[in-house]
């Protein structure tokens, strides 16, 4: 079988939760099977839960995963909304992790006609292709100023304005190459061969798929499962910076607004220890294997 997806940080992710344990681990970002069949290999009384939105990578890890027969449970969906059913469904034993790596896969990428690639010939990136929303609906839809704000807030661009203003000018734009040539138009490629429309796709594709606020809607509920060791794996800092921040809250003892002259709240809303005040990254060896892995952080938190 050939696989489409090298996982990342893999070694730290099973020195983080390989387990004798007896319970579920959640897989939010199922892919391709990469790190669940190495969860399932060294932790062996584990029942996996693996979640993805893309069908495609769904049907690849069901394949890929027979061998470990009814060691595994497979679910459609988006992990925010797959997360609270999952949590009421499994109460019979205790679910001992949760990872999710999110970001787009090696497949994803690669496929032209999914949209997520500088050459692509259609504008699609969505990650569940059976989702409304798709990149040539915010590219030719949107006002400049929604544009402009995607731009701003999700790829962090200081020339959102004038890229927003370029767009709305040169609609329609039919494809993934067209875009990418207009910002090459714009503006040089950066050091480190970054491609100057890395910031742009990278809003667009937030956008479409909601990342951000699936990633709060995850945690948001992960935070239920006392004993759980949560990871995350992000690869941009807009969702570090939140793992980051909602990781910080959890291990915040008092609650009471800052303007409070004494402590109410009972100071004791700590939810955990927070395992990792800086993200893991990967190895010198690893960045040299595996592109991707050059800007992955793992941040893992435990939960009492
Ligand atoms: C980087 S890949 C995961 C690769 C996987 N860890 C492996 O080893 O093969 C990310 C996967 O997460 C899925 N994904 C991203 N956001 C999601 C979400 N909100 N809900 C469910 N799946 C999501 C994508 O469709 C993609 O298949």
């Amino acid at each position: 079988m050939e696989i489409p997806h090298k996982p990342v940080l893999l070694n730290e992710v099973i020195d983080a939760f390989a387990t004798e344990g007896d319970g579920y681990f959640i897989d939010a970002t199922l892919g391709y099977g990469g790190h669940s069949s190495a969860i399932l290999e060294s932790s062996p009384n584990i029942h996996l839960i693996g979640i993805d939105r893309d069908i495609t990578a769904i049907n690849f890890s069901k394949e890929r995963l027979k061998e470990f027969g009814d060691r595994v449970t497979l679910y459609h969906g988006r992990f925010s909304e797959m997360i609270g059913e999952i949590i009421e469904n499994h109460k019979d034993k205790p679910i001992l992790g949760v990872l999710a790596d999110i970001g787009v896969s090696s497949l994803q990428l690669d496929q032209l006609d999914r949209g997520f690639s500088f050459d692509s010939d259609n504008l699609d990136m969505r990650m569940d292709q059976s989702s409304e929303l798709t990149a040539e609906r915010v590219i030719n839809s949107y006002s400049e100023y929604e544009l402009d704000r995607v731009l701003r807030d999700y790829g962090e661009m200081r020339n959102s304005k004038k890229v927003a203003r370029e767009i709305v000018n040169r609609r329609p734009i039919s494809s993934g190459r067209e875009l990418a040539e207009m910002m090459s138009k714009i503006e040089r490629r950066k050091g480190g061969g970054v491609h100057p429309a890395t910031q742009l796709f990278q809003a667009i594709r937030i956008e479409v798929n909601g990342e951000l606020d699936e990633l709060e809607n995850l945690l948001d509920r992960a935070k239920e499962l006392k004993g759980a060791k949560i990871g995350i794996i992000s690869f941009h800092s807009l969702e570090d910076r939140v793992v980051k921040r909602i990781f910080k809250d959890w291990t915040t003892s008092c609650v009471c607004p800052p303007e409070a002259f004494q402590c109410k709240c009972g100071d004791n809303h700590q939810l955990g220890k927070n395992l990792t005040k800086k993200p893991i990254v990967a190895s010198k060896e690893e960045e040299r294997e595996n592109r991707r892995s050059r800007s992955a952080k793992l941040r893992l938190f435990q939960l009492d």
